[in-house]
């Protein structure tokens, strides 16, 4: 069944684990994902990027997701990722999707209040939940001083006042992860005492964007059949373990499910080179999708808690 961000995380958050927001792009990455969700009895928020309805197509995501949410009994968000654009925001809210995100951390904190807020009013009526996003997401780089990571990072104080001036039921912090596959230049840490600080300040569930592992195994099984990753470098599991137990609540992850759908098809293609028929190759793709997801569900507490 489609339910809000708002009902899956604060489920988590009261019970001291964190729901998996696994974005999506096609059919297979749909199938993938729920289809683990339903063997671990997890819930998922499954992300669309607008990037991802331009690809699809808004009807296609939403009809394929809605249809994936009534087939399995398990609870599904579906949720806009990174929301920038206001027509693309509203359609979301007012068709189809349970949760929207506004993502304004590129502007000044005013702006970003005011333009969060505005998406807060838009998507109260329809009781639609929305995320906000404070700080920039960035490396903690070994050369990075304690004020640049301050100028950097969500402020424990800032993100409190975000929260109450502008009604967000979510707020994504900045605490050192970093989109996509090369995370860290050093050594892979977190500032994990800023996440304590900024959740004994606000109360709405924390959400982690960036949150990848980059799995060693699979960028090395990319690389094996053809593929040119290097120095990839992602948030080790433990980092993640201790977020959750410090308070976040919701952890995106998108890198991971590509990097392991393109090692396991040029795997495929390489060792069944007379084979074109797109189910084997993208089968093969799905597979690999659904073993991350499961990973993902054990990692995060989220395997056994669907209602
Ligand atoms: O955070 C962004 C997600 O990984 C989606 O990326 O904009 O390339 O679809 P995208
Ligand atoms: P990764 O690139 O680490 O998978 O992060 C995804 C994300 O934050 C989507 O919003
Ligand atoms: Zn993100």
């Amino acid at each position: 069944m489609l339910v809000t961000n708002k009902e899956l995380m604060d489920a988590a958050q009261a019970g001291g684990y964190a729901v998996g927001a696994f974005n999506i792009n096609n059919m297979e990455f749909i199938q993938g994902i729920t289809e683990a969700a339903e063997e671990l009895k997890s819930p998922a928020i499954l992300a669309v990027s607008e990037g991802a309805i331009k690809y699809a197509g808004f009807e296609n995501i939403v009809e394929m997701v809605k249809s994936a949410a009534r087939e399995k009994k398990i609870q599904i968000s579906l949720h806009l990722d990174h929301g920038k654009d206001m027509e693309i925001i509203k359609r979301c809210i007012h068709h189809g999707f349970t949760s929207v995100m506004i993502d304004g951390s590129h502007l000044p904190f005013e702006e970003n209040v005011a333009v969060t807020g505005e998406v807060v009013e838009l998507a109260r009526p329809g009781g639609i939940s929305v995320e906000g996003e404070l700080g920039r997401l960035a490396g903690i780089e070994d050369h990075v001083s304690v004020s640049e990571q301050d100028a950097i990072f969500t402020d424990p104080e800032e993100a409190s006042q975000f929260v109450e001036k502008t009604g967000v039921d979510s707020l994504a912090i900045a605490i050192g992860t970093s989109h996509g596959a090369f995370k860290f230049k050093g050594e892979a840490k977190l500032a994990q005492e800023r996440l304590s600080k900024i959740a004994a300040r606000v109360s709405v569930p924390l959400v982690l964007h960036g949150a990848s592992g980059v799995s060693p195994e699979h960028v090395a099984l990319a690389n094996e059949f053809g593929a040119s990753l290097k120095n990839a470098k992602g948030i080790p599991d433990d980092a993640i373990r201790e977020a959750i137990s410090r308070g976040i609540c919701k952890v995106n992850i998108d890198t991971d499910m590509r990097i392991a759908f393109t090692a396991f098809i040029r795997k495929y293609f390489t060792e069944n080179p007379e084979v074109f028929d797109p189910r084997k190759y993208l089968g093969a793709g799905r597979k690999a999708i659904g073993e991350v997801v499961r990973f993902k569900m054990k990692l995060f507490g989220s395997a056994g808690k669907a209602a």
